[in-house]
């Protein structure tokens, strides 16, 4: 793969898997803009990008949620580089908690950042898309399409990701824009992966649910990310891609029922 000259945004790129995929493009010598609050992590990963071979890597932190500073952020990344080849949304937060425990706000936060966070990234970035040609990747999560207890709020925060996915690769698509989804399965070592399977049994309960039997990596997601932007893709649109070591053919399985179970065992305790 080779993404020389190319112009790779990735938003929520600072840690974990997004910045994984920035890395992979960085590897295959981009230009990349990466966003997320701290603007720490974001002086951390432009200098990461740097040392693992991109063409050029800057920053800017904003919060997904604010429509008017991702707007300015990608306007500056546009200032900088010209038009976006791809763009990659994966700002997202989560954590464990039954729906009756839930307060109105946790409920809405994840919908504030997962759901509201894709759109303003997408409508931000839409008059900077390279026409034809550009590729839109929107992280997603098998909550979409898996119902997981203790997830509600992920569960229909990435559903509307997706759909958003499939409608604007209609309404962009006919300006030779492609969107797509990617679908992580449970990434080994990231911030997600330690939210829902915090202790070593969870995190085997889950292993034993993925019938390829192994975690994943960062690396097989933007394998698939790199594949996606590729003229590889070029009539690929719309599509939910999962990268899960076929764990959806299983369902949320024992692990969704017990994460339920340990959320209602501390709500007694
Ligand atoms: P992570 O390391 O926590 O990455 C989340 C990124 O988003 C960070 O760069 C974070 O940086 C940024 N972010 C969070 N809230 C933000 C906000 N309001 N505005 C701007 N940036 C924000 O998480 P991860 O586990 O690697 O997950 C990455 C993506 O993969 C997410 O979309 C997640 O839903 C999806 N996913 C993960 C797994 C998994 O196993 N981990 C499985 C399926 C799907 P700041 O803190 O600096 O804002
Ligand atoms: N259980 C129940 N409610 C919770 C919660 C939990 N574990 N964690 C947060 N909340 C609630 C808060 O109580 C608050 O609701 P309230 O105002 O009614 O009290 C609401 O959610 C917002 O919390 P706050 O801490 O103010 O949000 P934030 O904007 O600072 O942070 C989060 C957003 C909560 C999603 C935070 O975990 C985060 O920044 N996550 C990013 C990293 C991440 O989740 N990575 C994994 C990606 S898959």
């Amino acid at each position: 793969m080779n993404f020389a000259g190319q112009t790779v945004i990735v938003i929520g790129g600072t840690s974990g898997i997004n910045r994984g995929i920035a890395e992979a493009f960085a590897a295959s010598g981009a230009k990349l803009a990466v966003a997320s609050r701290s603007q720490e992590k974001v002086d951390d990963t432009v200098a990461a990008l740097k040392a693992a071979g991109a063409q050029d890597a800057i920053g800017a932190a904003f919060d997904v949620r604010d429509p008017d500073a991702v707007a300015a952020g990608l306007k500056q990344f546009h200032d900088a580089y010209g038009d976006f080849d791809v763009l990659v949304s994966g700002a997202a937060g989560n954590f464990p908690a039954l729906a009756s425990e839930m307060s109105v706000n946790a409920f809405k936060t994840v919908i504030d950042i997962d759901l509201m966070g894709t759109i303003h990234v997408m409508k931000g970035a839409y008059p900077f898309l390279k026409r034809p040609g550009a590729s839109i990747i929107n992280i997603s999560a098998p909550q979409s399409y898996l119902p997981y207890e203790g997830q509600a709020h992920v569960c229909a925060a990435k559903a509307g990701v997706d759909q958003i996915t499939r409608t604007l690769s209609m309404e962009w698509g006919v300006e030779g824009i492609r969107v797509n989804s990617v679908v992580p399965g449970f990434i080994e070592g990231t911030e997600g992966a330690k939210r829902l399977a915090p202790t070593p049994d969870a995190g085997e309960a889950l292993r034993r649910d993925v019938p390829l039997g192994r975690w994943g990596q960062p690396q097989d997601v933007a394998n698939a990310c790199l594949f996606l932007s590729s003229d590889l893709a070029s009539y690929i649109s719309g599509t939910v891609l999962a990268v899960d070591g076929a764990l959806y053919q299983r369902g949320s399985g024992k692990f969704g029922q017990m994460m339920g179970e340990m959320l209602r065992s501390m709500k007694k305790g």
